[in-house]
């Protein structure tokens, strides 16, 4: 690590000179570190809270729920790949049959797990299919197995997927649907070692090989199953599943939480927050880099081939949920912290691109790590959404090998390592334009990183942005929507065949050559 001598300004004239650290980063502009599947960029609608009732659903004038246009519009301009559904937890107490034909003669069921409110079944399979045609996402569905039978979850299948005469084709067309809907992804239960019964994992091996084998292929369409992955670090789950059923698995769903406390406990606030609160919750986004790391090394036991994808079907920051919000309804804000949070979790993915083909962040609107908050008629998309937006350009791009120095961030309060205060993403399209996002988590230090790259020196930035703020809190709200926006980023120059950027503390920075 090297430091440049900074001078810094004061009002009265007189000049201090500072050292800033300064890192290097060398991008290997000719290699391939994988393609960074669009799907990284999933999202999660589970019936919890106002994620779907006043999220993307409204009640109109005649008490009808209509989908959201502000909502889908803010959503189909960040790019939705695909949209996991319906749960979650819920998924494994759906019944999908309450959430078809006439509204008026839906059930009405109780949502035990989320607040214990009243689930009318408005929305159901045909609302959901509605939504993602709008949204232009893949939609990955999550059937019942705590709860369900082999027969339940066939039948949903064969409703949405069978082209021809069947009993439940024909069930699909008098509902008014004529054709299938050709959905692809398949979850076989969620969180089966939790919610989703509470099982072992050589008991849901089996019944994972039971149910999956009756989700048959029609047409062009063959199912991907998802398996129900471990939670965070129970690698048991991972060997056993894999071991028993993992010839019959497509992908391994893994669900990893940032939690700023402890489950049991309390999980830490989102808005009232100390320098130590942002240490932590930096240092429990980084563990997903070991996760992923030793669930790989499992599976690469199980499947050399790496034909079966780690999916992270649930990730983003877990808070206790705000003062005053419906309990159970998991409504929390989003300030910087979370943004860089996503940032450097999304520089992790892009690191296992062998294995990490598909993720979703945990849950889209008014839910945990949301893209969108709504209030009423009013709705404000998060400093998260804005992350999602900086690192678009990477979607479906080829992830670039590097080395960078990424230098050390302590907060001398806590106990522990100091962290990497630099992560980083560079990627190349098809139109071989370099994408390069910066994240400096460091909330006091600002740092210049001096980026070395073959061919640099034709190069330009076209453009560059900047998320960051004065506080470690900083956050959109309903009285300032735009208080946490991307600005323009003018602190990058080619200079001497390196790309320089001088990175304020605690921002992130996306920049396009
Ligand atoms: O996202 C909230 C809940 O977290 C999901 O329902 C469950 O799968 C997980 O425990």
């Amino acid at each position: 690590m090297k430091y440049v001598l900074t001078p810094l300004i004061f009002a009265a004239a007189s000049s201090l000179v500072v050292a800033e650290p300064v890192h290097e980063l060398t991008i290997d502009a000719a290699g391939d570190n994988g393609h960074i599947s669009e799907h990284i960029y999933g999202h999660f609608a589970e019936h919890l809270g106002r994620g779907i009732y006043d999220g993307f659903w409204k009640k109109d004038a005649s008490g009808e729920y209509i989908i959201r246009d502000d909502v889908v519009a803010a959503m189909k301009e960040l790019g939705v790949p695909n949209l996991r559904w319906p749960g979650g937890c819920f998924a494994d107490y759906y019944f999908w049959e309450h959430g078809i034909g006439r509204k008026d003669q839906r059930p009405t069921v109780v949502n035990n797990l989320w607040g214990g409110v009243t689930e009318d079944n408005s929305v159901g399979t045909h609302e959901f299919m509605d939504l993602v045609a709008e949204l232009e996402a893949e939609p990955i569905v999550v059937g019942n197995v705590g709860s369900g039978t082999v027969e339940d979850m066939a039948n949903w299948w064969q409703y949405i997927n069978h082209p021809g005469e069947s009993p439940m084709a024909k069930l699909r067309r008098e509902n008014g649907r004529e054709d299938p809907w050709n959905v692809k992804y398949w979850g076989v239960g969620n969180e089966s070692w939790g919610c989703g019964g509470h099982m072992r994992p050589e008991y849901y091996a089996d019944l994972y090989r039971r149910f999956a084998t009756f989700l048959h292929g029609y047409g062009d369409v063959k199912p991907f199953r998802i398996a129900t992955g471990p939670a965070e670090a129970d690698y048991n789950w991972t060997e056993v599943v894999m071991e028993r059923a993992g010839h019959m698995i497509d992908g391994l769903d893994l669900h990893v939480y940032t939690i700023d406390g402890t489950w049991q406990t309390h999980k830490g606030q989102a808005v009232n927050f100390d320098e130590s609160g942002w240490y932590r919750l930096m240092r429990r986004a980084m563990w997903m880099d070991e996760l992923i790391t030793n669930h790989k090394a499992i599976m690469d036991e199980h499947d050399p081939e790496k034909r079966v994808w780690l999916i992270v079907g649930e990730w983003g920051t877990w808070h206790e949920q705000e003062e005053g919000s419906t309990p159970g309804f998991l409504y929390q804000q989003n300030t910087l912290r979370d943004a860089l949070t996503a940032s450097v979790t999304l520089d992790i993915f892009h690191q296992h691109l062998d294995r990490v083909k598909m993720a979703n962040i945990a849950q889209t609107i008014n839910v945990l790590q949301a893209m969108i908050l709504t209030d009423g008629e009013q709705m404000l998309l998060t400093p998260t959404y804005h992350v999602f937006d900086l690192y678009k350009p990477h979607r479906e791009a080829k992830a670039l090998p590097f080395e960078l120095d990424r230098g050390e961030y302590m907060y001398e309060g806590e106990e522990g390592d100091p962290l990497p205060a630099i992560s980083a993403t560079a990627s190349i399209n098809d139109e071989g334009q370099v994408h390069i996002s910066l994240t400096n988590i460091d909330p006091h230090q600002a740092r210049t990183i001096e980026i070395s790259m073959d061919g640099l020196k034709g190069k330009k930035v076209r453009w560059a942005k900047i998320l960051t703020a004065d506080e470690m809190n900083a956050r959109n709200t309903f009285e300032a929507p735009e208080a946490l926006v991307p600005e323009k980023f003018k602190g990058a120059k080619i200079k001497g065949g390196k790309l320089i950027v001088e990175m304020p503390a605690k921002s992130l920075v996306t920049l396009a050559l």
